[in-house]
């Protein structure tokens, strides 16, 4: 089996979850006001998954007689909490895409298809934790009004 085309593609999504890590953390340092209590946790979890992911993909490119890039692309960083997840959700899906793209050209290699399945699984359950995370957005920001209101009252 020729591991040259799987070498070039784990090391564009080695490049992903380098951004992955850059991005998530980045969000996780600059989110402020009150949901800064749940979401700075959430975006350093997921930088952390990034980081796992990149360590599990390197070492992976290195067994195969690659060597991993060191390079990321931009990031995309918001104040917003809707913009941010968006592009979290963004980011999980461009992720499930490049998996699912390795493992065509990982057919062939049994241990390497159930190594990159396990991962195209954790990036999945990204999309779907923000796609859901996406859908209470408005419902969020309404409480914050509603809080906003009885201040009024109250002043
Ligand atoms: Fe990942």
């Amino acid at each position: 089996m020729d591991y040259a085309p799987v070498i070039e593609i784990l090391n564009e999504i080695l490049k992903h979850e380098w951004t992955g890590v850059a991005q998530y953390s980045q969000n996780s340092f600059i989110h402020e006001g009150p949901w800064r209590e749940v979401y700075a946790d959430k975006f350093l979890g997921d930088a952390k998954e990034s980081f796992k992911h990149a360590q599990l993909i390197g070492d992976k490119i290195v067994a195969l007689g690659g060597v991993p890039v060191a390079t990321r692309n931009e990031i995309r960083q918001s104040k917003d909490l809707k913009e941010v997840l968006q592009y979290s959700l963004e980011f999980e899906s461009k992720a499930v895409e490049m998996y699912t793209k390795a493992l065509e050209l990982a057919d062939g290699d049994r241990a390497l298809v159930v190594f990159l399945e396990d991962i195209l699984l954790q990036e999945q359950e990204g999309v779907d934790e923000y796609s859901k995370l996406l859908r209470n957005t408005d419902a969020a920001q309404n409480v914050g009004i509603i809080e906003d209101d009885s201040k009024k009252k109250i002043g």
